[in-house]
């Protein structure tokens, strides 16, 4: 599989001096195209901090980043929000939705920034709309809807654009079950389909979920371990056989 990320040594500390906060210590991960990983820990354990960093939202205090082999540390703000655009689909815990946009304008507005002309962006919106069961939503304005609805929006608005990346911060922190599960099977589907989903939870029941769990305490990688190894082998053996 080939390298999507590469950090090396990062540290992130927040307010230099007397008061600091060491947010990430020394932090160095590889995560691989099409990979479903689970980022875990407590509160304040460093999960966004990092997060914003793989996102390109932030910048470390020290250390490298790679992401798709280039090193990104060296880019200017412009650039780094291009890379944004094209690569990464982000979903927030808050959701993050515009109150005053109908469902079908809060996921047109990124592909706006794409540059898509308007046919073309109505088009991909309502079809990510549907995909996430909202098609008979698509006009409901986000106070219009339950939170779990609310959620796949925001799903619907990070994916439209076909990224990638998807970079999920407690996506299902404010659902219940059922809404949990359901966001959980749309992010599990979307790396079905090749996108490579990185999840930040600290629920020990999502990151089952996954194919790989990275657990940080206090800022440090604490463990990195694979979920159901022997499936994975499995499936690999099944795709060897049917070529
Ligand atoms: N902008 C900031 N300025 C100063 N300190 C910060 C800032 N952002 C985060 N921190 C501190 O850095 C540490 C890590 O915060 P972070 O938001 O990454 O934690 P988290 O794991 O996402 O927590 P949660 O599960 O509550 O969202 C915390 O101690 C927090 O107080
Ligand atoms: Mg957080």
């Amino acid at each position: 599989m080939e390298t999507l990320i590469q950090i090396e040594n990062i540290h992130k500390i927040y307010n230099p001096g007397e008061n600091e906060v060491r947010a990430l210590d020394n932090v160095s991960l590889t995560i691989h195209h099409g990979e479903l990983v689970a980022i875990i820990g407590h509160s304040g354990s460093g999960k966004s901090t990092l997060m914003n960093i793989l996102g390109c939202l932030d910048v470390p205090t020290s250390g490298q980043y790679f992401l798709n082999g280039q090193d990104v540390s060296g880019l200017s703000d412009n650039q780094l929000s291009d890379i944004r655009n094209q690569e990464i689909g982000f979903i927030f815990q808050g959701f993050n939705l515009i109150a005053n946009l109908d469902a079908l304008g809060n996921v047109e507005l990124p592909l706006i920034y794409r540059g898509i002309p308007r046919q073309r962006r109505r088009r991909l919106a309502a079809l990510a709309l549907k995909k996430v069961g909202l098609e008979a939503r698509m006009k409901h304005k986000p106070n219009e809807l339950s939170g779990g609805q609310q959620q796949r929006v925001a799903v619907a608005r990070a994916v439209a654009a076909q990224p990638p990346v998807i970079l999920a911060d407690e996506p299902t922190g404010n659902l219940d079950t059922k809404s949990t599960q359901e966001i959980m099977d749309i992010l599990k589907g979307l790396h079905k389909s090749g996108r490579t989903v990185i999840i930040i939870t600290h629920d020990d029941d999502i990151a089952r979920q996954t194919d790989r769990v990275i657990r940080i305490i206090d800022g440090k990688i604490q463990e990195d371990y694979y979920n159901n190894r022997e499936d994975i082998h499995d499936e690999v053996e099944e795709n060897n056989k049917s070529h």
